[in-house]
């Protein structure tokens, strides 16, 4: 399933709100795979879901700086950098724990390294700068999943 869809932001805020109407949408469970180069929003992304959702970061097994997590009662967000690592360097580093739990959001910037071991269902979201605060955001659904994120999100967005 690939299903093709576009949003555009104009600031950091309007990036910032797309993230929060994402995790209003989120039951969990879902997983996003954030695509483009430094400093497209990736982050900017991430951060204002887990914010939108109260969540407070929490230490996992696995090197605190590839992958952190954030949880509150009602919800687990794993946030994942695997910016310049290859898929050698990431084995066997404790991404079980995150798999595991199949009611996680995953948010994954740069995620080619652990693409195989993750389910097919998910949402890439693809950054591309287009001069100055202006971003090109590509969605792409790869299953029932992330299709209705997609088409969710979309709908609450007039861009
Ligand atoms: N439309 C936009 N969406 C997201 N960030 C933007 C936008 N316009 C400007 N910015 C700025 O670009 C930077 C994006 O940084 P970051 O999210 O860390 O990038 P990445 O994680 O993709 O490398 C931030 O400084 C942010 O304020
Ligand atoms: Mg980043």
């Amino acid at each position: 399933m690939m299903n093709k869809k576009t949003i555009h932001t104009s600031s950091a805020q309007e990036t910032l709100a797309l993230a929060q109407r994402c995790a209003q949408l989120l039951k969990g469970g879902e997983i996003i795979f954030l695509r483009g180069p430094i400093g497209a929003g990736k982050t900017v992304f991430v951060k204002g879901v887990a914010g939108a959702l109260g969540l407070k970061s929490s230490p996992t097994s696995a090197s605190f700086s590839l992958m952190k997590r954030y949880q509150n009662r009602k919800n687990t967000l794993f946030h994942i950098d695997l910016f310049r690592l290859s898929e050698g360097e990431v084995f066997n580093l404790g991404f079980e724990e995150m798999l595991e739990n199949e009611k996680a959001i995953i948010l994954a910037e740069w995620p080619d390294p652990i693409a195989q071991m993750m389910p097919q269902d998910r949402l890439e979201m693809d950054f591309v700068l287009q001069g100055e605060d202006k971003r090109k955001i590509t969605l792409c659904a790869y299953g029932p999943t992330s299709q209705a994120l997609a088409e969710e999100l979309c709908k609450t967005n007039n861009k």
